[in-house]
């Protein structure tokens, strides 16, 4: 095998080890990259959310109750949850792929029953009383989603209306009947706060980052070879090759042939002044002899 195909060879072997292991870390680092930010657009999302309910409960609810009380009049835009879920709806309508839910197990309003993967999750929180967050994936129609829960528990000023019939406001259980939403235990995770955030940007981002760089290095390791191939032949191949035909032309008899050049104090060049030495000796003894 020609030295040129040999390193050749050993060149390719390290680069390619090298972009692979580039590659695989490149990638891990990227899509996690991409997972961290869809978890804290999610985050983010879910505060909206949380910082609607504390809206509503703070500045809302006083001004409405006491229409509400002199009216005998119950409006649900006083309930945290409904301003909640209806406002980040808006934002469900201009980007579809994310959402914001409060589902519960047993709901006041019938649209917020818990679908089974999210029961799954408020019982995950009702059996894990110290985990206050739970971060997962899954697969919808229009692809990955990445969804961020945290758990709502029955605190005492939900009581009042979600108790039993009896205590809550009576307007309100003309309008939502009496059978849904009440039972709640105090301090018992009743529901969950659930954002789904799509994956698809992100991910899609992170792959092109990906391929974008695989491609520069490999660009790079490309030009690498062409100028490692080019060092080779300046520094190793031509010399050696002259020298085997220098050689050559010896073996055969011919000790005209010109002295090899010698180029710096590498071990290339201390081996073609050697050889010119040889060279130099040969031709005098040959001469010695001739006389
Ligand atoms: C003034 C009465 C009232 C109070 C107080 C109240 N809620 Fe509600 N809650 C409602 C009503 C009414 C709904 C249904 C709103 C709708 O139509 O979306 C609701 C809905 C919810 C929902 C969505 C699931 C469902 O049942 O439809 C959650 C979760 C929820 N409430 C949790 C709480 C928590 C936690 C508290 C205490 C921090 C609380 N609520 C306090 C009246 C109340």
């Amino acid at each position: 095998m020609k030295l040129t195909v040999k390193f050749n060879l050993i060149f390719i072997a390290i680069f390619g080890l090298g972009l692979l292991a580039t590659g695989l870390i490149a990638r891990r680092f990227l899509f996690q990259n991409a997972r961290d930010q869809t978890i804290q657009q999610a985050r983010l999302i879910l505060e909206a959310g949380r910082a609607t309910r504390t809206y509503t409960a703070e500045r809302i609810r006083p001004v409405l109750d006491r229409y509400q009380r002199e009216k005998d009049a119950f409006f649900p835009e006083s309930v945290p949850a409904f301003s909640a879920i209806r406002s980040l709806s808006y934002l469900h309508q201009a980007y579809p792929d994310y959402m914001y839910r409060e589902p519960a197990l047993n709901p006041t309003n019938p649209a917020d029953r818990a679908l089974d993967w999210e029961a799954d999750v408020i019982n995950l929180f009702r059996n894990e009383t110290s985990l206050k967050e739970y971060v997962s994936e899954r697969d919808t129609p229009s692809g990955r989603s990445l969804f961020l829960a945290k758990p709502m528990p029955a605190v005492a000023s939900c009581m009042v209306c979600h108790s039993t019939p009896q205590v809550a406001p009576p307007a309100m259980v003309k309008i939502y009947g009496p059978t849904n939403g009440f039972g709640w235990k105090l301090n018992e995770i009743v529901a969950a706060q659930i954002v789904s955030v799509p994956m698809s940007i992100p991910n899609g981002v992170a792959s092109r980052a990906f391929w974008n760089l695989m491609l520069w290095l490999g660009g790079v390791a490309a030009l690498s070879l062409v100028l490692l191939n080019l060092t080779l032949l300046v520094a190793v191949i031509r010399p050696v090759g002259r020298m085997s035909s220098a050689a050559d032309e010896i073996s055969k008899g011919n000790l005209g042939v010109p002295e090899l050049p010698v180029q710096g104090r590498d071990e290339i060049s201390i081996l073609a002044d050697a050889f010119n030495r040889m060279h130099r000796s040969l031709a005098k003894a040959m001469k010695m002899l001739e006389e």
